[in-house]
């Protein structure tokens, strides 16, 4: 197989809108003890990016020649001294574990540490692979792992048309659980509805998510929140909670300062995804989870648009700010 020695790589050298992001030709060097090269054949897009380029992230990008990007699948196309698990041609899916600025996947070949790489099922196609890892590992993280979720439980999903939420509906509902969705606007409701969502609570202003939370469980509250959104809002998601329920805060996408709920006992979580596979063994429970997910139809991720080209970056950050995709963008290089 042979290996090429530059690659098309999105860098931005200024915080700002989607125009900061630009093609550059880069020299790749070959993969080091503990590396991997990847042909990288699909970009999952999530809202980190876009908040790392304008500087809203949780950490400022490192300017210039910021990299950007956590999710991709490709297939190996070299690798160093000491990998023993990967293989020139094995398909692959990037498990984001790393510094943007340093490590972002956006491009059309990367050199990356084995540990953030997994070794796909052949039949998942690049553009699903793309876009499943960090999406349902966070609702199973968040959940499973960290809520306890079970069956006949509801669980409200804020933003649930988010690239999070759409999988959080499918996560829940395949726990036996009940998903109830919310979004701002009407004009998503049917597709939530048509992607597992048990209720829609339209929020633009007339719909009260606890009242409506309450009603829907016979005045009991939800077991579970999962929260996108935080800001001021958070306080009100503690009403719709049943006594000693749990909250999972894995956003911030309203950018004002969150608000604990007062309504205890409660439990509220901070959920980060980044942290919550630490192990070898909990990166192949969290594989599991999702490859015989996508395997038995349970799991099907909810692609909004796929671009072709490295260089319709900006357009697909535009339609991401934009905020009437449903699920997830996918960019091909
Ligand atoms: N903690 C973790 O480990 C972790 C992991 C993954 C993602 N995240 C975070 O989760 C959030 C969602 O990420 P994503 O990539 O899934 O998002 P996304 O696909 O870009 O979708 C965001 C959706 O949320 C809604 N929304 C946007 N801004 C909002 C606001 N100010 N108030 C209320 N709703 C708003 C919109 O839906 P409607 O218009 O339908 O309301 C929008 O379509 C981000 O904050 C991201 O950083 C955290």
């Amino acid at each position: 197989m042979t290996t090429s020695t530059t690659a098309r790589t999105v860098l931005f050298d200024e915080t700002g809108g989607p125009e900061v992001l630009r093609v550059h030709d880069l020299r790749l060097p070959a993969p080091g003890p503990g590396e991997v090269q990847l042909k990288v054949e699909a970009l999952g897009l999530n809202r980190a990016e876009a908040l790392l380029r304008s500087g809203a992230y949780y950490y400022p990008p490192t300017l210039p020649g910021s990299r950007n990007g956590y999710e991709a699948a490709g297939v190996v196309e070299a690798v160093g001294g000491g990998v023993t698990d990967l293989a020139p041609g094995d398909p692959v899916l990037v498990a984001a574990d790393f510094h943007l600025s340093t490590h972002g996947v956006y491009a059309d070949r990367v050199v990356l540490p084995e540990t953030v790489v997994v070794r796909r099922p052949a039949a998942v196609h690049p553009v699903t692979a793309a876009a499943a890892w960090l999406t349902y590992s966070t609702a199973y993280g968040a959940l499973q792992v960290v809520a306890g979720m079970r069956p006949g439980d509801h669980v409200l999903i804020t933003g649930a048309s988010s690239g999070v939420g759409t999988a959080a509906i499918q996560v829940v509902r395949r726990a036996g659980a009940v998903p109830i969705a919310t979004t701002r606007t009407e004009v998503k409701r049917q597709r939530l509805l048509d992607l597992g969502a048990a209720h829609v609570v339209v929020t633009d202003g007339e719909k009260d998510v606890a009242k409506e939370s309450r009603r829907l469980t016979s005045g009991r509250g939800v077991e579970i929140v999962l929260d996108a959104i935080g800001g001021p809002g958070f306080q009100e998601l503690g009403g719709a909670v049943a006594p000693g329920g749990t909250l999972v805060s894995y956003g911030w996408l309203d950018l004002r300062p969150t608000v604990l709920p007062m309504n205890w006992p409660l439990t509220v979580h901070g959920y980060a995804n980044l942290a919550a596979f630490p192990t070898p063994e909990d990166r192949r429970r969290a594989a599991g989870y999702l490859f015989s997910g996508l395997a038995d139809g349970s799991l099907r991720p909810e692609i909004a648009e796929v671009f072709d080209g490295l260089d319709r970056m900006p357009e697909a950050h535009r339609l991401m700010e934009s905020n009437t995709h449903t699920g997830k963008i996918v960019v091909r290089p």
